[in-house]
């Protein structure tokens, strides 16, 4: 045999050598839950491992996570139900908790880059991503409440904004009202390639923000989709977003590569909350290794082309690695 490609697999020296990816603690976005209180740390039942956090108790995670390399935190928030409503108005609540954790934040750690969510189910009585009206997500009037959304997100002192919510245009009409307010610093992070998904079971439990009817299918994209995720991504790109998300990441590795060969802008993956809990419950069944899958699911994600990845593990896995 001319060709042995073993011989390159050796030893460990080598088989680094050789490697082709390396995942780094500074590849992590770290999603989080914030909630009213203090001292408080409640564990989310679908997420072992994951608390919803009051403000004290997160900043001093975002200190850790920061120190040990992570570099951005996604900030999302527990809204009681009372303060929930159809026009999600509490999103734009300049003194919301959303608000008040981006300034603290910001503040304790100022190194530490925001990217706030932007969508209207945390907030929603619907538990949907837009205005509701007999039983249709209206796109227009949704744009809006996105767009004072962010612009409450900026003034706190948000670094990307990041719109999860699917509606069409809302990258040009909230990178418009930002410019427009003075926020041309302010950066569009872009869950462009959104898929209307079954992995996000456990985030839904997290947050309380199931949809109160029907399903997220007439905004969120057709898994059997490919093409239609180069679409997203150009407009996306076109209407003036400074990076684009896949989502979910593990069962969508080949839009991530797909998106990553034609993306101009940084791709970002979210490694998403039932993919964070089949690790975790598989391996507290002692199917498998925790640490070794989690570090294999992130360096696929990373392999198929993602720049930055947004996992529930980024904490646990930058311990590792360093
Ligand atoms: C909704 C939103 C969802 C997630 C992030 N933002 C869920 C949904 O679309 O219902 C899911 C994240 C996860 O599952 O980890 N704006």
């Amino acid at each position: 045999m001319r060709q042995r490609p073993r011989r390159n697999r050796k030893n460990t020296s080598l088989r680094s050598l050789v490697q082709e990816n390396h995942l780094r603690p500074d590849d992590f976005v770290w999603p989080v839950f914030v909630k009213e209180g203090k001292g408080e740390s409640e564990p989310i039942g679908a997420m072992p491992g994951c608390f919803r956090m009051s403000l004290d108790v997160l900043v001093e995670k975002a200190k850790e996570a920061y120190s040990l390399g992570v570099p951005g935190l996604a900030l999302f928030p527990v809204i009681e139900d009372a303060k929930k409503n159809s026009l999600a108005t509490e999103s734009h609540n300049s003194e919301g908790l959303m608000q008040k954790s981006i300034l603290e934040i910001k503040s304790a750690v100022p190194e530490m880059l925001i990217f706030s969510d932007v969508a209207m189910d945390p907030y929603s009585s619907d538990g949907h991503d837009g205005v509701v009206q007999d039983g249709q997500i209206l796109n227009d009037p949704t744009l809006e409440i996105l767009a004072k959304m962010a612009i409450s997100q900026a003034e706190a002192g948000a670094d990307f904004v990041a719109p999860s919510d699917m509606m069409d245009g809302r990258v040009g009409y909230i990178r418009h009202c930002l410019d427009e307010q003075g926020f041309t610093g302010v950066g569009i992070m872009s869950y462009a390639a959104k898929y209307a998904s079954a992995f996000y079971g456990p985030f839904r439990d997290a947050l309380d923000s199931n949809p109160r009817f029907g399903d997220k299918k007439t905004y969120q994209m057709n898994p059997a989709n490919q093409l239609e995720a180069i679409r997203e991504v150009e407009l996306d790109i076109d209407e003036g977003a400074d990076m684009v998300m896949v989502k979910p990441a593990l069962s969508y590795l080949d839009v991530i590569a797909r998106v990553s060969d034609i993306s101009t802008i940084p791709v970002a993956a979210y490694n998403v909350s039932g993919e964070y809990s089949m690790i975790v419950a598989a391996s507290e069944q002692g199917y498998l290794d925790r640490d070794k899958a989690m570090l294999e699911m992130l360096l696929s994600i990373k392999r198929a082309g993602a720049k930055v990845l947004f996992s529930y593990f980024a904490v646990e896995a930058a311990k590792l690695i360093n």
